[in-house]
């Protein structure tokens, strides 16, 4: 099933350059299945919750984002157990960003969201997002602060908050790490900006 769903995955991303791209459907998967390993999540919900986590993305697919028509529809012809497929599917729902109130309700749901915000963070989260505002054509900063577009904007908007919404402890971890890069990145990047390094 693993095996079929990156292949699933791998054709929905082909050509997609917004960063909901296959590569990071990867490495959500593989950190997702490392947090469920410490944290004794299932595994095989774990893993499918992560390689079908974006592809019923509203910006990659509006039409079908609302119902996760995409992810169902491959889980049902492949015959996971019907109770599998909704808890996966309920996963999906509770652990994207713009619906998320709250924690997810499982502990596997917990794994992937973690996971999610993680790629967010870090090394990768930064060139995630310069790549993003990129796309956008933004600017990657303001001193003034007048442009609110910014990505650096985006560090303080979402990326610095995201340490303290870690579900799991494996999550926390990582994120602390990954939260100090982020902030020594910001002192490196405001130290150039303004020609004292
Ligand atoms: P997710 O795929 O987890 O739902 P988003 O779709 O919001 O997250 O964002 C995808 C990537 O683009 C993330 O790495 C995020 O930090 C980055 N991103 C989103 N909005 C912005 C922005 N306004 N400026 C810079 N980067 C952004
Ligand atoms: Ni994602």
């Amino acid at each position: 099933m693993i095996d079929k769903a990156k292949v699933f995955a791998k054709e929905i991303f082909a050509g997609d350059g917004s960063g909901h791209d296959f590569d990071h459907t990867m490495r959500v998967y593989r950190m997702a299945m490392g947090i469920a390993a410490e944290e004794g999540a299932d595994a095989e919900v774990v893993g499918l919750a992560a390689l079908l986590h974006d592809v019923d993305d509203h910006k990659l697919s509006p039409d079908t984002c609302k119902d996760k028509n995409r992810a169902a529809e491959f889980l049902r012809r492949n015959n996971v157990d019907e109770d599998r497929v909704q808890k996966i599917l309920q996963i999906i729902s509770e652990i994207s960003f713009s619906s998320a109130k709250g924690k997810p309700t499982t502990i596997e749901g917990m794994c992937v969201q973690d996971a999610d915000r993680l790629d967010a963070m870090g090394a990768i989260g930064i060139g995630r997002a310069f790549a993003f505002g990129g796309s956008r054509g933004r600017r990657m900063h303001d001193p003034e602060c007048a442009d609110q577009t910014t990505t650096i904007q985006h560090f303080y908007d979402k990326l610095l908050r995201l340490k303290d919404l870690m579900n799991t402890k494996t999550g926390r971890e990582l994120a602390v790490g990954r939260d100090l890069y982020m902030r020594q990145f910001l002192d490196e990047f405001y130290a150039e900006w303004d020609g004292h390094r």
